[in-house]
């Protein structure tokens, strides 16, 4: 059943060019899921680390009341009708007065399907650092600090963790650079690149509702869901084809993240790689039995779509997606 597409489709998502979503293998129960709007139901935020020559990071020093003066890294909420680089590059502009452009995705963070942060790094490309004459509503100054001494107070120590996974991606680059592709979708929701291994066998969970698909699961936005994070809606799935309980699932990081953000599209998909594993490792060297038709496995015979999906799982060269 390895058709051609579905070894197109794996391709392009292991590229991290993504795929248009169609439909949802798994929903939140009931009824379909609603579109999610910004400023609505769901928060997006971006954020940049500049890291320059001299291993110096790009600070602005806030300007909000309830922060006012301490520092923090250019971040800010998208708005609606903004893609994803849009949004950073008009944040960066408008707390450090750089133009700018993202290297690669660095860290996606989520609270939840309503709350979730691209972490990007990014280099300038123009424009002039802001300095306090130009203080106004977004920032009171910009300003180039030492890595090892960043300056105090800052909003908040979170930040110290993202200076620090740029810095090792710049020393040595974990994953490829993956940078947001610009497709449509009006939910919160994740493909799966769901695998079993076997020594040198993969298999891929595949959809078999119409054309056999990677499997594409939406995020519900009951307090289950919010509370659990965008994991729930992945074992909700994998719960409807797979006897869950002697099996170990795990997301290893993204392939890639898809959003458009015109046209009333706030939705996003995030193409996952999960590891399905026994939890008590024996003698299985077949992937678990699929329950009902909707779903099977397909194993990998393409010998470069297999030496691939291998490198990424043993070198979880993936972007790390975080609660
Ligand atoms: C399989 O998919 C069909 C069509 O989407 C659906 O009606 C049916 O309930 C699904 N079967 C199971 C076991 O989930």
């Amino acid at each position: 059943m390895a058709s051609e597409d579905l070894a197109g489709a794996l391709a392009a998502v292991l590229g991290g060019q993504g795929l248009r979503v169609q439909n949802c293998d798994s929903g939140p129960a009931g009824e379909p899921p609603a579109p999610v709007r910004l400023r609505k139901n769901v928060c997006y935020v971006v954020l940049a680390v500049f890291l320059n020559e001299q291993d110096e990071v790009l600070l602005i020093q806030e300007a909000k009341r309830e922060c006012r003066g301490s520092w923090y890294l250019p971040a800010g909420r998208m708005e609606p009708g903004e893609t994803i680089v849009e949004a950073l590059q008009r944040e960066v502009k408008e707390e450090a007065g750089l133009h700018c452009e993202p290297v690669t995705l660095l860290l996606v963070e989520e609270r939840g399907p309503s709350w979730i942060r691209f972490v990007f790094l990014a280099r300038p490309t123009g424009g002039i650092l802001k300095t306090s004459k130009e203080a106004d509503a977004e920032s009171l100054q910009a300003a180039w600090y030492p890595r090892i001494s960043l300056p105090t107070p800052l909003r908040a120590h979170d930040i110290l963790h993202l200076v620090e996974l740029a810095a090792r991606y710049r020393q040595q680059a974990r994953h490829p650079l993956i940078l947001p592709q610009e497709l449509p979708c009006s939910v919160v929701c994740q493909r799966l690149v769901a695998t079993f291994t076997n020594v040198q066998t993969v298999w891929v969970l595949v959809g078999t509702v119409g054309m056999p698909h990677l499997p594409i699961t939406a995020c519900g936005f009951t307090p289950m869901e919010q509370r659990g994070g965008i994991k729930v809606a992945v074992l909700r799935l994998l719960q409807e084809c797979l006897t869950l309980h002697n099996l170990a699932v795990e997301t290893k990081g993204l392939l890639g993240l898809q959003h458009l953000g015109k046209e009333h599209t706030d939705g996003i998909c995030l193409n996952v790689l999960v590891t399905v594993a026994f939890r008590n490792p024996g003698i299985q060297d077949e992937p678990p039995k699929v329950l009902g038709e909707n779903y099977s496995w397909w194993k990998v015979m393409e010998g470069d779509l297999q030496t691939q999906l291998l490198q990424k799982l043993q070198e979880s060269s993936v972007v790390p997606l975080n609660r």
